[in-house]
């Protein structure tokens, strides 16, 4: 097929175009790198051995995307570009329900004009809200807790309301729960800008002396350790999980939503553990209190994905702890030094 990848610049685009261009799809990536770095779509060309066409562009631009459609003709879309900081996304809540609803409003109105009627978006746990029991299964009523959450749930309305509107819509929603890892080569990673808000980023920035402490927010939670638990799954599985999703919307027209998780629940100190014996040293930590807005305890019953799509997560926490340690020992900068100097 071709496809265009919206955000495939980005921590889990960039994985997931490679495993598109190992399986001999043609790909477009467009992203205007607001959280990422072109050197990694030049990595993954590297990895892969054949290189996806890239535009800088941003998708609530629709002549640039009217732009692309007709010079890339795509068949299919993966729909991955967002802002996804929530604490930003609180006091900035227009840029993000401008960025993350009005493009893809504005993304879906090029498709329809292109005839291209194919998606795959990225949703998140997070839509679940604080008001189900767990495991979240795709049922559940959602009603997310931030605008950056909200975002989501409205584009997964609008998807809904699409597929309702013309039948010849293929719609699959992706619920990631926590992607974490990276690429076993180390070649590509997740590479925040300023300070990481993500867990494992957090800690492979200490590991790597780019800060000296480590923050554990909340230690008093009523968990087995004290420590929030959330559902990590490896970034190679997740874009796994859109390869399986866009094969079975070939043979399915409609709406679907999928959780992508592991189905089991991790504590923030048994990911520092994990994370110590992976880099083979102790981690500097302190308990801290509690961050605004963290539930306790958050994990996925992934069964409708493993049921409908044959797909499930494959790699360990092991896995993922050695993968992402490799990325950041090999790059402790992330992209920008070895950009800078061509390595
Ligand atoms: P990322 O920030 O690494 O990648 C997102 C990419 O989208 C970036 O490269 C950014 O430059 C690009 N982008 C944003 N707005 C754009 C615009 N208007 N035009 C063009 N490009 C734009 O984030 P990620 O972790 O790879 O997340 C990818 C998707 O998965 C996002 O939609 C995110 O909300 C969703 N998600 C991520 C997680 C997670 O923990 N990483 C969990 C659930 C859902
Ligand atoms: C995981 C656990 C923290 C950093 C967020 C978004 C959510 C989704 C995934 C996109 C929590 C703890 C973290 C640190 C810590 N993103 N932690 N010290 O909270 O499940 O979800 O990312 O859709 O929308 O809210 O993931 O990686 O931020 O945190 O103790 O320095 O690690 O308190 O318990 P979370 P996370």
């Amino acid at each position: 097929m071709r496809i265009l990848v919206t955000g495939g610049a980005g921590y889990i685009g960039s994985h997931t175009v490679l495993m598109l261009l190992e399986a001999n799809h043609d790909v477009t990536v467009v992203d205007y790198l607001s959280n990422s770095s072109e050197e990694a779509v030049r990595r993954v060309g590297q990895l892969a051995g054949r290189e996806a066409a890239f535009v800088r562009a941003d998708i609530t631009d629709e002549k640039a995307l009217d732009d692309i459609f007709e010079a890339h003709y795509p068949d299919a879309v993966i729909h991955l570009a967002s802002l996804k900081a929530v604490h930003e996304s609180v006091s900035t809540p227009l840029d993000y329900y401008f960025n993350n609803v009005a493009g893809t409003i504005a993304l879906l109105r090029s498709m329809e004009r292109h005839a291209v009627r194919t998606i795959v978006f990225s949703s998140s746990a997070t839509v679940y809200g604080d008001h189900n029991p767990k495991p979240f299964t795709e049922t559940m009523t959602i009603g997310a807790m931030n605008p950056y959450g909200r975002t989501k749930e409205q584009v997964e309305n609008i998807l809904s309301d699409l597929g309702s509107s013309d039948e010849r819509w293929r719609i699959a929603i992706l619920r990631y729960f926590n992607p974490a890892g990276a690429h076993p080569s180390g070649r590509i990673g997740e590479d925040p800008q300023g300070t990481p808000n993500n867990l494992l980023p957090s800690i492979a920035q200490v590991a790597v002396g780019r800060r000296e402490t480590f923050m554990v927010f909340g230690g008093d939670y009523d968990t087995r350790d004290g420590t929030c638990l959330r559902d990590y799954l490896h970034v190679v599985d997740v874009a796994e999980g859109h390869a399986a999703a866009l094969r079975y919307l070939e043979r399915n027209p409609g709406v679907y939503r999928w959780n992508l998780g592991s189905g089991e629940g991790t504590s923030v100190l048994e990911i520092l553990h994990a994370f110590e014996a992976a880099v083979g040293t102790p981690i500097p930590f302190v308990i801290t209190s509690r961050r605004a807005g963290d539930l306790p305890a958050i994990w996925a019953d992934p069964s409708a994905a493993l049921t409908d799509l044959g797909w499930c997560a494959t790699k360990t926490l092991a896995q993922m702890c050695e993968d992402h340690w490799r990325w950041q020992k090999n790059n402790p900068l992330g992209y920008t030094v070895a950009h800078q100097n061509h390595i």
